[in-house]
């Protein structure tokens, strides 16, 4: 997975001997590459010490707490007696963690799905654990359901200062169409919930409900609808939801956009098509701060994404798309901005089941993107390696907190989707990468996006 810098090459003095250049220009050409080199890295040291101070690795007590690394130390159980004439015909191998969370039957089940009995939610008043996540376990909203939100955003409303929710809506039974076909919920709708404090959520109910009869509609329950997602136009005072719409076969591949005048909707569906004409399953919209918005896609059976902006009214897309990230295989992008620097998280495609996140950063919203790594920090190998047995869906800025975030994943239960689970863990940016990038001389040139592993957190005060 990890991509070599396309402007990398191998620094070569080759020409010197080729050229017919003299003595005094080739120690001129040192003298002024070395001067070149200490002031890079002067610029670089001033730029990580600044980052330091600026994120407070050492410092701010508030976002040590969220850095401190946390391992897991599951112990897989010993395989399940078999006979000895089938173990001489297909020799056991060593179980996994993975294979673990993906067998519904395992006694580790309870690791990755922990039950109702330690549901977390504000109607829980036995648990002194109010306002902490724990990422993989069932939240309740405030009615104490739990919160049906799955592949979901976060749009915060400056007018009200409330955070709204939006997620597919998936309480309903889980089956296959057919003997190939992926596990599935039959549309129910958007849900959309609200909160103050991004832990206590209150259900403001199906603001994007599914087409029960027409079945030519691409509402229809038994089409797709994943990803919602909901921007702010400033311009038209509406608010806009983006969403992947698809057949059963995921052969359609378009993306459907729908309008609101308030958070909670209504929400009125407008139409799909496919972006630029291209195919778009895994999706996500992207606001920056000059009110300019972007549509993110996997395109080309998701070997690679593509960005574009939308309209000024954010009802469409407009001619301008650029490729990212070609041939890299991903899916599930989350984007978010610091200092002037935009990052993306994506997932691998592999269906249902969780892959290793990697990072990517970009000078230009419009790319090119640069892929930086795996994210995940604490856990164990295996957590890092799926994301916390997890995949991702949208990144938070934490209001006050520069530089740190909300990481939302969803943990997908493939048995009960219905049942898949949030992992919603910090996220921050600084400190030097750890794999230095290539083409600038082994200086780095992006910070650090570190994604940290914690069984049980919360938000700083304030
Ligand atoms: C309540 O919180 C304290 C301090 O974090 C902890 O020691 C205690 O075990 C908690 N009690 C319950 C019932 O969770
Ligand atoms: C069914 O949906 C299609 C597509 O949105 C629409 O053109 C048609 O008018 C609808 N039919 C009815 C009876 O509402
Ligand atoms: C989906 O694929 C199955 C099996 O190939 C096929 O029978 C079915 O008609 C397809 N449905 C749609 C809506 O394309």
């Amino acid at each position: 997975m990890r991509m070599r810098n396309k402007y990398r090459k191998p620094t070569s003095f080759n020409y010197i001997a080729g050229s017919r250049c003299s003595l005094s220009t080739v120690v001129w050409s040192l003298v002024g590459f070395l001067l070149f080199l200490h002031l890079y890295s002067l610029v670089s040291h001033y730029g990580a010490k600044g980052g330091v101070a600026q994120f407070g690795t050492s410092h701010n007590p508030v976002i040590r707490e969220l850095e401190e690394v946390e391992h897991e130390n599951i112990q897989i159980p010993p395989p399940r007696k078999r006979s000895p004439r089938a173990a001489k015909r297909r020799p056991q191998k060593p179980t996994t963690l993975i294979d673990e969370f993906l067998d519904e039957s395992s006694q580790l089940r309870h690791i990755f799905f922990p039950g109702m009995k330690t549901a977390i939610g504000p109607t829980n008043s036995d648990s002194n654990d109010s306002s902490y996540y724990y990422p993989g376990r069932i939240w309740l909203d405030t009615d104490g359901n739990p919160i049906q939100a799955h592949g979901g955003g976060i749009l915060y409303d400056e007018k009200s200062r409330t955070y709204y929710w939006y997620g597919e809506y998936k309480d309903g039974p889980t089956f296959h169409v057919h003997k190939k076909a992926a596990a599935r919920v039959d549309i129910i709708g958007v849900g959309c919930y609200s909160s103050k404090d991004l832990w206590s959520w209150k259900n403001e109910g199906i603001v994007l409900a599914a087409e029960e009869t027409n079945e030519t509609h691409d509402l229809h329950k038994s089409n797709v609808l994943e990803r919602p997602k909901v921007i702010y136009n400033g311009y038209t005072g509406k608010y806009v939801m983006w969403m992947h719409i698809d057949d059963v076969n995921y052969t359609k591949a378009g993306v459907g956009v729908a309008v609101s005048d308030y958070p909670t909707g209504p929400f009125d569906y407008l139409y799909s098509k496919r972006p630029h004409g291209c195919e778009s399953r895994d999706m996500t919209v992207f606001k920056d701060d000059d009110g300019m918005a972007y549509l993110i896609y996997s395109s080309e059976d998701n070997s690679e994404l593509h960005i574009g902006p939308l309209t000024k009214d954010y009802l469409d897309v407009t001619h301008d798309v650029r490729k990212i990230l070609v041939g890299q295989h991903r899916e599930a992008p989350a984007l978010f901005k610091h200092e002037g620097t935009y990052y993306m998280i994506t997932s691998g495609c592999t269906g249902w089941a969780p892959n290793e996140a990697l990072a990517h950063a970009a000078e230009l919203v419009m790319g090119p993107w640069e892929t930086m790594g795996n994210p995940c920090v604490g856990g164990n190998k295996m957590f890092r390696l799926t994301t916390f047995f997890a995949q991702s869906t949208f990144v938070i800025p934490l209001p006050g907190l520069p530089g740190s975030f909300i990481f939302m994943a969803d943990r997908w239960n493939p048995a009960d989707l219905r049942d898949s689970r949030y992992v919603w863990l910090p996220l921050i940016v600084g400190g030097p990468a750890d794999r230095p990038l290539d083409y600038n001389f082994g200086f780095p040139a992006w910070p650090r996006v570190s994604i940290y592993w914690h069984k049980k957190w919360r938000l700083p005060s304030g």
